[in-house]
């Protein structure tokens, strides 16, 4: 396999685009990601989309050829990757295999969702779709709802407490702040997240991510590209990693670790040859509070049962021992769910340049994505490093 580089980020701003269409927030993306890479449309080989349901959401299939046409890339090949929430680093993935097996030698990958055209109550029922429908959301379990339950057995077997899920929305909120291209640039505190309206008890209104609207994207390189076309700060991908697990909850052996995060991670680290210490920041997918205290568990930067405690006393802050979501994650920077995965890449390569302004961790040298499908049946792991 060939070593493979991010050589360029763009971004849309993440919340409510009324003004825009799903194409023009895709293009957005793909035009300042093509700039950041100094490299125009024409040199491009292949385009990678993500979109976990634009069909239900905007009304769109057809993603790859529809944003190759818009962005005038015709006639190169583009293809659209789903796998929920995952389907941003599943693309990723795809698109750094391709480069890596030497099919290609640049390729733009991107995601983008655009979820305020639907009431709530629709974007519930499309997202418990990424559930096993026949046991899950059939019978009125939400992706909140299935979380909670996660939360409750957490609560259960740990002590975890409603102020330690909270902490995990204040610290998001806090880094959003500082992240212009944030949905919610605005600190909450642990009182405000408690007696926010519950949605799914023990999850409230400041637990969960919101519904947004938004697109990312990234440029992947050979090395030999990289070297042609003088690429001053290459950000290698070190690791890609994915597992699998059953969609629905019920037939997993625990609720309180997603094995397919623990599988992932593992596979990761392996190819990296690093461990959980290596790691100086981590963007990790955090849909609700509770999937923050799993992800930061299962990834093994802190032991089972104590994610909660250790966010409470501030050990996931910027530039504490380790900096998690200093995007603002989901919770804060925005859920555009075919998108995330690839925002998380974006924050990362933005950290590992030194360009991610007054949210910047220092001297960050290798940094993690955590990507999740629905409630943890799909998981893919990335580690970049500078
Ligand atoms: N975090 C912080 N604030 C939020 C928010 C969130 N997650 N969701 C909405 N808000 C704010 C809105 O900005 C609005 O503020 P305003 O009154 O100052 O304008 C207010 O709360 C009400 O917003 P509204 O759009 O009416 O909320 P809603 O009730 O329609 O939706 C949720 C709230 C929590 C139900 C919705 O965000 C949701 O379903 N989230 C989970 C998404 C999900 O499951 N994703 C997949 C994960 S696997």
């Amino acid at each position: 396999m060939r070593r493979v580089a991010v050589i360029g980020v763009g971004l849309t701003k993440f919340g409510e685009h009324w003004e825009k269409s799903i194409k023009e927030l895709a293009a957005e993306a793909g035009i300042r990601a093509l700039e950041d890479a100094g490299i125009t449309g024409k040199d491009v080989e292949a385009i990678y989309g993500a979109s976990m349901s634009s069909g239900r959401f905007a009304n769109q299939e057809h993603l790859g050829a529809l944003i190759a046409d818009h962005c005038g890339l015709l006639p190169k090949p583009a293809v659209r990757v789903e796998a929920a929430c995952a389907s941003g680093g599943v693309a990723f993935r795809e698109a750094y295999l391709a480069v890596a097996s030497g099919a290609y030698d640049l390729v733009v990958v991107g995601g983008v969702e655009k979820m305020s055209e639907v009431p709530t109550e629709e974007a519930t029922s499309i997202l418990g779709a990424a559930g096993d429908y026949e046991w899950e959301a059939f019978n009125g379990a939400t992706f909140p709802a299935l979380y909670a339950l996660m939360a409750r057995r957490h609560m259960y077997e740990f002590g975890t407490t409603e102020e330690q899920l909270a902490a995990v929305a204040v610290k998001n909120h806090e880094n959003a702040c500082l992240n212009p291209f944030a949905q919610f640039q605005k600190k909450v505190t642990v009182e405000e997240v408690l007696s926010s309206p519950v949605v799914a008890s023990p999850l409230k209104l400041l637990d969960c991510s919101p519904l947004s609207d938004g697109a990312a994207a990234v440029v992947l390189a050979s090395e030999e590209k990289v070297r042609e076309l003088k690429i001053d700060a290459p950000v290698w991908i070190a690791a890609s990693a994915q597992a699998s697990d059953t969609l629905a909850l019920h037939d997993r052996t625990s609720l309180v670790s997603l094995t397919s995060t623990r599988r992932a991670a593992e596979l990761a680290y392996k190819q990296a040859k690093l461990g959980p210490r290596d790691i100086d920041l981590a963007e990790v997918h955090d849909c609700f509070t509770i999937a923050e205290i799993l992800a930061i568990e299962d990834l093994g930067f802190f032991k089972k049962g104590e994610g909660g405690k250790a966010t409470i006393e501030g050990e996931t802050a910027r530039n504490a021992k380790i900096s998690i979501n200093t995007s603002g994650g989901l919770k804060a920077c925005g859920h555009p769910v075919g998108a995330t995965g690839i925002k998380q890449i974006v924050e990362l390569v933005l950290q590992l340049r030194g360009e991610a302004g007054k949210r910047q961790v220092s001297d960050a040298e290798i940094g993690l994505a955590h990507n999740v499908g629905g409630s943890g049946a799909t998981c893919v792991v990335h580690i970049l490093r500078r």
